[in-house]
């Protein structure tokens, strides 16, 4: 076995390393398997028959090295895992290591995910600019059913190139027959995904064989090494003819006279007097420069980052996307796409989570779930939410229009990471399939009687009083006693109750997390159309997810919102128990109630915060209608 002929640098020499590597094109890909595949031997090999174990290093140096903008030293460095601080800015991370390798044809990045339960969430991280994956089957074990979720997830993740490394192959006496019938196994499977090249390569990440060259061990093996076939397989294809797309990362204004948009290519082309459009705002202009660390550019290609001046004072922020003016992305608020749920909490459809895709973040939230995908037989199941590592189709809406590709022309168009609004943490991964286009005959009609006269003609400012609490906190209770000393002051009210409207509008929903989500996004719309009516509305739920009472907020203007936490603890609503359900609940024959096997999230910041126990009722009462005169909204 020969090893390749790579030079290994001193340290002191790496800037002219870096410099010569540039040259090189760059592969990343994506390694899965399980533990015992074999995965980190054959990583192993892989650095070290190539002279070069950089990992950890690499990532201090990124580290140490200067944030874009600086010029002249770092920036090699910078150009080589910028990608990954990406990611890395995503928080997603956490459990892939990247690893950076080089033979004299080329550089690699490879992605090494670690196989556990988790392993949806880490190869969506790692996979997601892996132009190719290998995955490791042990060839004494053939194709297990992880092996069909990694290739699942591969295809679905846009990776067009795999490897199927049949390894251990050293363990089965180097038998072709024990090869072929995995490949064939595996091609069976794999005809339902959308592969473009599939090349199995039979192999010991032990003793090197087919791993570096080409073994004498296994001469019916006309195929080529692991690293030859890296080597030279071809991915750059045509992300470079694709239509020009530049997500708008900030715009560089560092003084009256320059203003330019930076941002990295993401599909296409771009050369001075092109005619670029914003995708959302469709207003278009000519390209006048293109400024790079290295001077101005006659042209620039997808990978690049550069800052673009044109010729107009045009509206663009970060967010925006620029684009060709010829072939221009799609704008939507709403489309279909697939969901990776990342996160122990499951999904809540309805729910609004933030979704970040290019330099755009929004609310957005799953109106749909329209079928999960067992990700073992690809066979659709019906669903409700996602649980954590689950694939699911559906459709999503966002709060204001999105610039995107569909993902299978553009990954970087078509991606986006679902946040939570709480923990700013990533919860999951998508892939827009196309946009649904909303039905365009609906529009917001514009009515001469408004909220504004119809609340003068009742001499009053409207207004939410949301009761939050546990049942049996006192949230009905003390909403009367409110909604009888408004009506005897000659207001206008109306009363919505989780009781009463379960029996009504609500009656198809129960209590489980999803539909609690529900429950209370059609009461706090509800309670929106009351206040578009003029009225003072009295809205008593348990609702016990910050976020609900959060969209319930900003639904409505500043200060109409007035959030009251009836702070009952649950011992006392426990001990009074009204309608008997705690008993019940705790005898095991009501689930999913809330105190007891179901969260109630206390408000953070309520307007009013009322304590039944130490309180008599009537003054808590007094105290809310307290609080409307001194906002001013009732005389
Ligand atoms: S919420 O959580 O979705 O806001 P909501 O206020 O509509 O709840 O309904 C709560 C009322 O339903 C309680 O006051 C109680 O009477 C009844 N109930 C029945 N089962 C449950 C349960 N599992 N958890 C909480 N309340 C329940």
């Amino acid at each position: 076995m020969n090893a390749p002929d790579v030079k290994a640098p001193e340290f002191s020499d790496l800037r002219a390393y870096l410099e010569q590597q540039e040259k090189k094109s760059l592969l990343r890909f994506l390694t899965c398997g399980s533990v015992d595949d074999g995965k980190s031997t054959l990583i192993g090999r892989l650095l070290y028959d190539s002279m070069l174990i950089f990992d950890d290093h690499l990532a201090a140096l990124a580290k140490d090295s200067k944030k874009h903008g600086t010029t002249g030293e770092d920036i090699d460095l910078a150009l080589l895992v910028d990608g990954l601080e990406a990611e890395r800015q995503q928080g997603i991370t956490i459990d892939v290591a990247y690893r950076f390798f080089a033979t004299d044809k080329r550089k690699f990045i490879v992605a090494d995910t670690p196989g556990h339960e988790q392993y949806t969430r880490n190869m969506a991280t790692g996979a997601s600019n892996s132009e190719l994956a290998v995955i490791l089957i042990d060839a004494r074990k053939g194709v297990l059913t992880q092996t069909r979720r990694h290739a699942y997830i591969v295809s679905l993740l846009g990776i067009k190139h795999v490897v199927l490394a049949v390894n251990k192959i050293d363990l089965v006496e180097f038998s072709q027959n024990v090869f072929d019938k995995i490949v064939a196994d595996f091609k069976k499977f794999a005809a339902k995904l959308s592969f473009e090249e599939l090349v199995p390569i039979p192999m010991s990440a032990r003793y090197g064989d087919n791993v570096i060259s080409n073994s004498e061990k296994t001469p019916w093996y006309k195929g080529p090494s692991l690293i030859s076939h890296l080597e030279t397989v071809d991915v750059e294809a045509d992300l470079a003819s694709q239509p020009f797309r530049m997500p708008v990362q900030w715009v560089n204004r560092p003084n009256l006279d320059f203003r330019g948009f930076t941002g990295t290519i993401v599909g296409g082309t771009v050369k001075p007097g092109d005619t670029l459009a914003v995708a959302k705002s469709g207003r278009t202009s000519k390209v006048t420069r293109i400024v790079t660390y290295d001077g101005d550019r006659q042209e620039a290609v997808a990978g690049e980052a550069i800052t673009i001046c044109l010729a107009d004072e045009v509206d663009i922020s970060r967010g925006d996307v620029l684009a060709g003016a010829d072939a221009r992305p799609q704008v939507t608020d709403q489309f279909a796409a697939h969901i990776l749920w990342m996160a122990e909490e499951e999904l809540l459809p309805h729910r609004q989570y933030l979704i970040k895709t290019g330099a755009q973040t929004v609310p957005a939230q799953i109106t749909q779930l329209k079928h999960k995908v067992d990700v073992n037989t690809l066979e659709h199941a019906a669903g409700r939410t996602l649980q954590l590592n689950e694939v699911g189709y559906c459709n999503v809406s966002t709060s204001v229009p999105i610039a995107f590709d569909p993902y299978a022309e553009n990954r970087d168009m078509g991606a986006f990471i679902i946040i939570d609004r709480f923990t700013n943490g990533t919860v999951g991964a998508g892939m827009i399939d196309f946009g649904l286009r909303r039905a365009t005959n609906v529009h917001w009609q514009a009515m001469d009687v408004n909220a504004e006269a119809r609340a003068a003609q009742l001499g009053q400012k409207p207004a939410v009083l949301w009761f939050t609490g546990l049942s049996g906190s006192g949230k009905s209770t003390i909403a009367n006693l409110v909604e009888k000393r408004l009506f005897a002051l000659g207001h206008h009210t109306y009363s919505l109750d989780g009781d009463n409207v379960r029996h009504g509008l609500n009656r198809d929903l129960g209590f489980t997390d999803a539909d609690r989500v529900e429950n209370i996004r059609r009461v706090a719309e509800t309670s929106k159309l009351f206040v578009d009516a003029g009225l003072i509305v009295l809205v008593s739920f348990i609702s016990p997810f910050r976020s609900e009472r959060r969209l319930a907020r900003e639904l409505l203007k500043q200060d109409e919102f007035v959030e009251i936490f009836v702070d009952t603890p649950l011992e006392v609503c426990e001990s009074r128990d009204p309608k008997g359900l705690y008993k019940r609940a705790r005898a095991g024959e009501i689930k999913n109630f809330t105190g007891i096997d179901s969260p109630y999230e206390r408000p953070e910041n309520p307007e009013l915060t009322l304590k039944t126990e130490s309180t008599n009722l009537e003054e808590l009462a007094e105290s809310v209608v307290q609080h409307l005169r001194a906002q001013g909204r009732i005389p």
